[in-house]
């Protein structure tokens, strides 16, 4: 019998954590890219919620990602909503999550990245933040977190798009996002005094409509984010769905979730005319699929869902096509590439 989702999460969590590995990832100089000032060997990434807490990233590189993104990290530890949380829905290649920031806080995950500490990590790492369910201040919880984090992050991502903290996709709304990011870009100048600014990302829903989006790309610009991460799980259920969990209440991730994020990956790379780096993630469980998020906007790639269904070979076996698909294509290099399919 199938572990339930959650249990074989914490499984391969701790395979992840005391199995041996092979150490032998795929390399190519076509896939290696310099982003936001950060060297990447591949722009394959892991997304956020793989490794809440920060337990696992060295374990994460060992299988061949160029990026790891920890969190959702809040400020005190949460326990997230009641189980069942997790749903596989096989027949669609998805799953369905409602966790709710579910992690052991910050001070936890600090203590877990000293054991990957800044200078010393095969790759870069993303920290990811959000705010407690029950906070009356969500805008502190995240300058706390750029605080905390700053010496260890290599980019921070602020989440304002998970659809199972109650409020939190209220903060994509204009005002109240000019609010948060113009507070989060001061903590983090002075996080940063002396030292090379640390890029900050936003991590947006794939259900904005283009009004909110181009909102969201000027404040982006005004504030010289550095990028926008399209996108996290969608609240909506494409018609096309089989499987019988699909009216669980949660996020809906993996292939259902594709177009969708891709064509808001485009829409942004076409409003931002290119001033802003853009992740794409949602979906991706192949090479051709990374390799079109790139060619619609993405100087990056994240994906979740494609390893629970895939397993942990996945992300070389993405940066071997990748790199077939870019010398196909005529592609040098990824950067060469990015937002090639976007017309006009
Ligand atoms: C997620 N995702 C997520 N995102 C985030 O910013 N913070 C989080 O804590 C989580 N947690 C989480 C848990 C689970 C079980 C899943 C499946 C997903 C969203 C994730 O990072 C990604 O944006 C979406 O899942 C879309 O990518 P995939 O999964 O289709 O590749």
């Amino acid at each position: 019998m199938a572990l339930p989702p959650e249990a074989a999460h914490s499984l391969s969590l701790f395979g992840l954590r005391i199995l041996p590995r092979s150490g032998s990832n795929f390399v190519d100089p076509i896939l290696e890219t310099d982003v936001f000032g950060l060297f990447f060997k591949t722009p394959i990434g892991i997304a956020a919620g793989y490794d809440k807490d920060a337990k696992v990233p060295s374990a994460l590189f060992d299988i061949g990602f160029g990026f790891v993104e920890v969190g959702t990290l809040t400020p005190k530890p949460q326990i997230g909503n009641p189980k069942p949380r997790i749903f596989r829905l096989k027949k669609d290649f998805a799953v369905i999550n409602r966790l709710g920031f579910n992690n052991q806080g910050y001070e936890v995950a600090l203590d877990s990245l000293n054991a990957c500490p800044k200078g010393r990590r095969p790759g870069v790492l993303g920290i990811n933040i959000g705010a407690n369910k029950n906070s009356t201040e969500p805008i502190s919880d995240y300058v706390l977190g750029i605080e905390k984090f700053a010496p260890q992050a290599d980019y921070f991502t602020i989440n304002i798009s998970s659809p199972n903290t109650p409020g939190l996709r209220d903060l994509q709304a204009k005002d109240q996002l000019t609010k948060l990011v113009g507070a989060v870009s001061r903590a983090l100048k002075k996080s940063n005094l002396g030292r090379k600014k640390t890029p900050l990302l936003i991590k947006i829903a794939p259900d904005l409509g283009t009004t909110q989006l181009g909102d969201i790309v000027d404040i982006a610009l005004k504030f010289k984010v550095d990028g926008l991460i399209i996108s996290n799980t969608t609240i909506t259920r494409p018609g096309s769905l089989l499987s019988s969990e699909k009216n669980e209440s949660g996020g809906l991730s993996g292939q259902p979730l594709f177009d969708m994020s891709t064509a808001l990956l485009a829409e942004a790379y076409r409003l931002s005319k290119g001033k802003l780096t853009l992740i794409g993630v949602g979906g991706v469980a192949n090479a051709q699929q990374a390799y079109q998020k790139i060619l619609n906007g993405a100087s990056l790639v994240q994906l979740y869902t494609g390893l629970v269904y895939e397993g942990p070979g996945l992300a070389n076996e993405i940066s071997k096509g990748l790199a077939t698909l870019l010398l196909e294509g005529g592609f040098k290099s990824i950067s060469e590439a990015v937002g090639k399919g976007i017309d006009g």
